[in-house]
């Protein structure tokens, strides 16, 4: 299978009376389910207990939710269907605080709303659906494009550590962080791949490696304790993993354990990269402290995989991210560029068409 034939990580299937299909992520590596979501509480429980999960995925996933809510509501005129956006709007952005594509889709698609003179409620229905598949499409391009910027970084015969799945599953397709190797591969180059596990819902065992897998790219597992014996041994060339917001300063919020990559990376002086979209950039917080982190419930550390694997009851701390500081990145891949070194004007800079809007 190549990247190109897998699923559609979420899509839109049908017209106006249509529903949301996603691959249910909950059930990878071992079942290939499709999930169909008919109303917006359907798409708010599937992003909550991570069906669908990776920040693009997620704002797709919430603007095709707010597109089902609208289409789904007897709106009789435009101001009653202002009104039913905005509460399921806050409604679905309640779902996931950390990844802030979540609360950018559901901005555009209140804009989108704001600004069309439209007075007809069922052409503003159709406006907002045709917006959530833009966001769709759009998130696929950026994703090809990172693909581009960041693939003269996979040289030949190296080896790349990745934390979590910033793949194709997290994405419309391709992903930020894997969409280097998958533009490298395509141009038949070799490199090795190490995904950590990524504990504790294991979205490096279960999801980089099976899409890694399938598309017949090399790639090696290993617990998330190990990355730092790998490093040690000389077994690693460069790092690049994800975000779910990045400040205006460059600190990057992404899956728990990636601040520890980006530490013992730096004490083995090894490159460390993340591949983000301007849509995870979020330029009202001017550093990382700002970032509001999901703390996910406690079962999710006390077992693995559904079995218990701590004493009942026993105390867990169980942050879903935490925020690498700029300086320990020596560079972020979006689709307009590389920009490094990191700072808060070159990324102003870089993405001042979207800081203006
Ligand atoms: O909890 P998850 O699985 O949604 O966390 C995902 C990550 O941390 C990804 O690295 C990030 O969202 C980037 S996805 C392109």
């Amino acid at each position: 299978m190549t990247v190109s034939s897998f699923p559609r990580t979420v899509e839109w299937v049908g017209g106006i009376d249509g529903f949301v299909r996603m691959i249910d992520q909950t059930r990878l590596p071992h079942e290939l389910v499709m999930l169909e979501c008919r109303d917006t509480k359907a798409v708010w429980e599937a992003i909550k207990r991570l069906s669908v999960r990776g920040a693009p995925a997620i704002g797709i996933a919430g603007a095709m939710g707010a597109a089902l809510g609208i289409l789904n509501h007897a709106a009789s005129d435009r101001a009653s269907l202002l009104e039913e956006l905005d509460r399921v709007c806050d409604y679905l952005v309640g779902s996931r605080p950390t990844a802030v594509n979540l609360a950018w889709a559901l901005e555009r698609m209140k804009a989108c709303a704001r600004n069309s003179h439209e007075a007809e409620v069922s052409r503003l229905k159709e406006s907002l659906l045709a917006e959530a598949i833009r966001i769709r499409d759009e998130d696929a391009e950026m994703c090809r494009a990172i693909g581009q910027f960041g693939e003269p970084l996979i040289t030949e015969g190296c080896r790349v550590l990745t934390h979590c799945n910033a793949g194709s599953l997290a994405t419309a397709e391709f992903g930020t962080a894997l969409a280097p190797f998958y533009v490298a591969h395509q141009r038949g180059r070799r490199f090795k791949v190490y995904a950590d596990e990524t504990r504790p819902l294991l979205q490096g065992a279960r999801l980089t490696a099976w899409e890694l897998q399938q598309a017949g790219i090399d790639v090696t597992v290993l617990c998330d304790n190990m990355a730092g014996a790998l490093m040690q041994n000389g077994g690693v060339d460069l790092v690049i993993t994800g975000a779910d917001r990045i400040a205006a300063n460059g600190d990057v919020a992404n899956k728990i354990g990636t601040y520890s990559v980006a530490v013992i990376a730096q004490a083995h002086r090894i490159p460390f990269y993340v591949a983000a979209p301007s849509s995870t950039f979020d330029l009202s917080l001017p550093d990382g402290s700002g970032i509001p982190i999901e703390h996910r419930d406690a079962d999710e550390v006390r077992s693995c995989l559904g079995h218990p694997i701590a004493p009942a009851g026993v105390e867990c701390y169980c942050p879903a991210f935490d925020v690498t500081p700029a300086r320990l990145i020596r560079g972020i891949i979006t689709e307009r560029g590389v920009i490094s070194p990191l700072g808060t004007e070159v990324i102003a800079r870089l993405l001042g068409e979207k800081s203006s809007t």
